[in-house]
């Protein structure tokens, strides 16, 4: 599919991701960039530096309702199914999460079906393969979900929902689909729902606050960060492509640990706290490990794409932002 000049929906488009993706597709020439959001979770406010763009539409709409997503999607080329509850607000709104994480993806491929939208690409998440054992993570592996906590299993299996349905629409109703299976995403217009991007937020905060970054238990845990802009352009690079009914890791294939992780907030803002560690009490956790090898060779093989952002750089840029942000509400580091 030829992105430029084309109609796309974003649902989720005030979030984390789906406004990233709205900037690439922009980026790329988009003829008109619908964000549908219920503001469930975003916000107006997460999206205020694109709603000038006269090719940006906000709309809002929620995903439960399917007429207002037959309304959207008349004359849309292609869907990127973004809107979704991360494990740490359906371990809140369980009711709601699991409605919207299920229920609302098969409404956007009937709302599909109906309009007769050429293409999804949808939101997975590396959850889908629960608490993998060690060794290289390729898209074979089987879950394993007998050690997950209650939430992240539900949100996995949320998950594994969504990527059958594109499965099954895919080969029922000739809907291409793809699954973008995202490792921990983070960047700039980061939020605080995400259990594992959690730690760089709330340790940017303590230091702000000028209270000691925290790294929980020995900072051992690992995991893959993946910049949003990679994400973003994964998700647009899905959309262009023939490829159809397939999941695809994306991810760095980099496991870095919370020890790094503080270290480079440290190195970043300059500050003379000094980290402690304390034991993790975090109630709602996704997998905890010091080994993660995440497999990149199907999503180079068949689309092509490869992760551009270190975590160096990444960490860089979403400091920056918040410094703006912060600048910008006359919030400032406590002397
Ligand atoms: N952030 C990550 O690390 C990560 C990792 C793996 C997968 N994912 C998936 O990627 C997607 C986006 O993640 P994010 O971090 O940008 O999330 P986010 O929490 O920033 O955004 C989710 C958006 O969906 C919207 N939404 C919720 N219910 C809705 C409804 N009924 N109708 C319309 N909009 C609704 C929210 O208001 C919000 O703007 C989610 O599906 C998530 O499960 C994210």
């Amino acid at each position: 599919m030829t992105i430029a000049d084309g109609k796309f929906v974003v649902t989720g488009g005030a979030s984390l991701i789906g406004s990233h993706v709205a900037e690439e597709l922009l980026a790329r020439g988009a003829r008109e960039v619908v964000l549908l959001d219920n503001y469930a979770l975003g916000s107006p406010d997460v999206v205020k530096d694109l709603i000038g763009n006269p090719r940006i539409k906000l709309v809002r709409g929620d995903i439960l309702c399917i007429n207002e997503l037959y309304d959207a999607f008349e004359g849309t080329d292609g869907v990127f199914a973004i809107a979704g509850f991360l494990t740490l607000p359906l371990s809140q709104n369980p009711s709601l999460g699991l409605a919207v994480n299920v229920e609302g993806q098969v409404n956007i491929f009937e709302a599909c079906r109906y309009r007769g939208v050429k293409r999804v690409v949808f939101s997975s998440s590396v959850a889908t393969y629960g608490d993998p054992a060690p060794g290289l993570i390729d898209e074979t592996r089987p879950t394993n979900l007998a050690t997950f906590q209650p939430a992240a299993a539900l949100y996995a299996c949320t998950k594994i929902i969504g990527e059958n349905l594109c499965k099954l629409y895919s080969a029922r109703y000739g809907i291409g689909a793809i699954a973008l299976r995202y490792a921990t995403v983070y960047g700039e217009r980061q939020h605080y729902r995400g259990v594992n991007a959690l730690y760089i937020m709330e340790n940017y905060d303590r230091i702000l606050r000028g209270e000691p970054p925290v790294i929980p238990d020995d900072g051992s845990e690992v995991h893959d960060y993946i910049h949003v802009a990679d994400v973003a352009r994964a998700n647009v690079m899905a959309m262009a492509s023939d490829v159809t009914g397939e999941s695809f890791n994306v991810a760095t294939g980099v496991a870095t640990s919370l020890n790094r992780i503080v270290e480079l907030l440290v190195q970043i803002t300059g500050t003379r706290l000094k980290p402690v560690h304390k034991a993790n009490t975090a109630a709602v956790r996704a997998s905890a490990t010091a080994q993660l090898d995440f497999s990149r060779a199907k999503i180079e093989t068949m689309l092509g794409w490869k992760p551009e952002v270190s975590i160096e750089e990444g960490i860089r840029r979403l400091i920056a932002w918040r410094q703006r942000e912060d600048a910008a509400i006359g919030r400032k580091p406590a002397a």
